[in-house]
């Protein structure tokens, strides 16, 4: 390409102010690049953005979490987790930069908002110290799985530029009777050494052992080794702990938290937002999207990024360009896998055995999809996308009339 060499330049100043659109707006030239064919600067690129991110997140931040909130040691590639004295299994895992990788969460406005307040309570701590009051130091996610809540709590440590103890708890309750306390204990002793965010994930993976009547006694001294782990680091560094079962959490361990965070499934405009991130790449129109956010239904973002890859791959395999109408027919094919029930009579449903009803509905749900843009969808004309938006009106009003009646 020509002037590429300046162009890698602006791409590179750009990239290293961490502003994820001009990020976005860089993914899309590397993409359009290959698909010209031009593979050399479109490598080049590819390299840009991958050092980039991890010079970004090593990088020291301008606002430093201050030295009082967070304490000990630094946390270097050279120290190793504790393990299992039993299995050797480590009992945690120590990511230096722990956004790496990773996509940034989506959120609607009341998330980002909650989060924000966190990371600008962590970032200030020396300021609402001077005004005597104590920044709090620990955090519950909780909410349904595949929400992005280990997403966010690793986005969360890499804003304030720390690394992460990540320990999945499931891998830490051990069956050895009285191994499972001490493992927690050595945990977080640990995390207690290091300057870092400690990530308890799979927190309820503890209340399992009430299940079994042989593991009560266990349990109960897991619990108040964990209360008292939890007390003593309440003045050492952050806790973020993470459930998708809240109401299994024993309620004096719940109130050790100062915040607790709810992450629910995404709303419409939300996973809306997902599939225009997740397909960007497609350079899909965004009345496709809507569409398909719109047959997706109420799923998870962790299920939207399994169907957003799928639906990717299966356009690569078949060498079909992503017009419109090949997204309608590969999502047909893949919607089964997103697990719809026999018993789900929702617009995926819809799409699937009966377009006209499904188009009607579309229409008239208010996201602003054209008729042209359908019609492109179903491969038929505008007109028939009309019509069938006319008998969808119609047949409401008489089921309303019927309903009534
Ligand atoms: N809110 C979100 N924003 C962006 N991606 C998401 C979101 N929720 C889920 N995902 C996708 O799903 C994957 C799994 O999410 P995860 O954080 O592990 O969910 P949870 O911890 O709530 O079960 C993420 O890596 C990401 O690709
Ligand atoms: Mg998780």
């Amino acid at each position: 390409m020509e002037h590429f060499s300046a162009i890698q330049s602006l791409c590179r100043i750009g990239l290293e102010n961490g502003d994820g659109r001009f990020r976005k707006q860089v993914e899309r030239l590397r993409d359009r690049l290959t698909k010209a064919g031009d593979e050399r600067d479109a490598a080049t690129l590819s390299a840009l953005l991958a050092n980039v991110t991890s010079d970004v997140s090593l990088a020291p931040s301008n606002v430093e979490v201050s030295r009082s909130l967070v304490v000990g040691d630094e946390l270097t590639g050279n120290v190793h987790p504790p393990v299992d004295r039993e299995t050797s299994v480590p009992l945690a895992e120590i990511l230096l930069a722990p956004s790496a990788g990773q996509p940034s969460p989506i959120f609607d406005e009341t998330l980002q908002l909650a989060m924000g307040a966190l990371v600008s309570e962590w970032q200030n701590a020396e300021a609402l110290k001077a005004l005597g009051v104590e920044p709090s130091r620990s955090c519950l996610f909780y909410g349904p799985p595949g929400t992005g809540k280990t997403l966010a709590a690793l986005t969360l440590a890499a804003k304030l530029n720390l690394p992460v103890v990540n320990a999945r708890i499931d891998g830490l309750v051990s069956s050895f009777l009285g191994t499972t306390a001490r493992n927690i204990a050595n945990l977080f002793d640990f995390a207690n050494r290091y300057r870092c965010v400690l990530i308890l994930d799979e927190f309820d993976a503890l209340a399992k052992m009430r299940d079994d009547p042989h593991e009560l006694g266990e349990l109960k001294r897991v619990v108040n080794t964990l209360l008292q782990n939890l007390d003593a680091r309440a003045n050492k560094g952050l806790t973020i702990a993470i459930t998708n079962h809240e109401g299994l959490l024993d309620p004096a361990v719940w109130r050790r938290f100062q915040n607790h965070v709810r992450i629910g499934q995404p709303d419409l405009p939300t996973r809306l937002e997902m599939l225009r991130t997740f397909l960007g790449s497609l350079e899909l129109g965004d009345d496709v999207i809507k569409t398909l956010s719109y047959v997706a239904g109420p799923r998870s973002g962790s299920d939207l990024k399994t169907f957003a890859d799928a639906l990717r791959r299966s356009l690569a395999l078949s060498g079909s360009e992503a017009t419109p109408r090949a997204i309608t027919l590969a999502t047909k094919t893949l919607l089964p896998r997103l697990g719809i029930e026999d018993s789900d009579m929702g617009p995926a449903r819809l799409f699937l055995v009966n377009e006209p009803k499904f188009i009607g509905e579309v229409l008239h749900a208010d996201l602003g999809i054209r008729q042209d843009s359908l019609a492109q969808m179903f491969d038929c004309s505008q007109s028939k996308i009309s019509r069938w938006s006319g008998e969808w009106a119609s047949d409401e009003k008489t089921a309303v009339r019927t309903a009534d009646a």
